[in-house]
C-alpha cells in the first residue's frame, strides 16, 4: 500500500503564506491567492456552503466547479447570484451568503 501523498510531501496543503489578496465573506476577512476564484478561495478557508435554496433552505457551496451548473451563487459587492467558480476574487472584495433567489423572485 503506499503512502498518503500528504506524508511523502507535507508541503503539499494550502500556501497560506502566499495568501495574501484580503477580502470579506459575511463581514469575516478571508484571504486569497492572486487569481484564486472566490469559490477557491472559501474553499480554502474551509467554507463549504455559501448559499441557501430558494423552496427548501438546503446549504449549497461547489458543485461543477466550472461555471456550469450554478449551485455556487452568492452575493459579491451587493450583486446577487454572482457563480463563485467563476469569478476571480479581488481585493476588498464584500462577498455574503446568498439567500434564496438573491431578490429576483417574482
Ligand atoms: S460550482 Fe457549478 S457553477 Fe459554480
Amino acid at each position: 500500500m503506499s503512502e498518503p501523498l500528504r506524508a511523502k510531501h507535507p508541503e503539499v496543503g494550502v500556501p497560506v503564506e502566499l495568501a495574501q489578496l484580503e477580502f470579506t465573506f459575511d463581514g469575516e476577512p478571508l484571504h486569497a491567492l492572486p487569481g484564486q476564484s472566490i469559490g477557491g478561495a472559501l474553499i480554502m478557508a474551509g467554507r463549504r456552503s455559501w448559499r441557501r435554496t430558494r423552496i427548501s433552505n438546503r446549504p449549497r457551496g461547489l458543485f461543477c466547479g466550472i461555471g456550469v451548473c450554478f449551485d455556487c451563487l452568492v452575493n459579491i459587492n451587493g450583486r446577487p447570484n454572482q457563480r463563485a467558480c467563476a469569478i476571480q476574487t479581488e481585493p476588498g472584495d464584500v462577498v455574503t451568503t446568498q439567500e434564496g433567489s438573491g431578490g429576483y423572485d417574482s
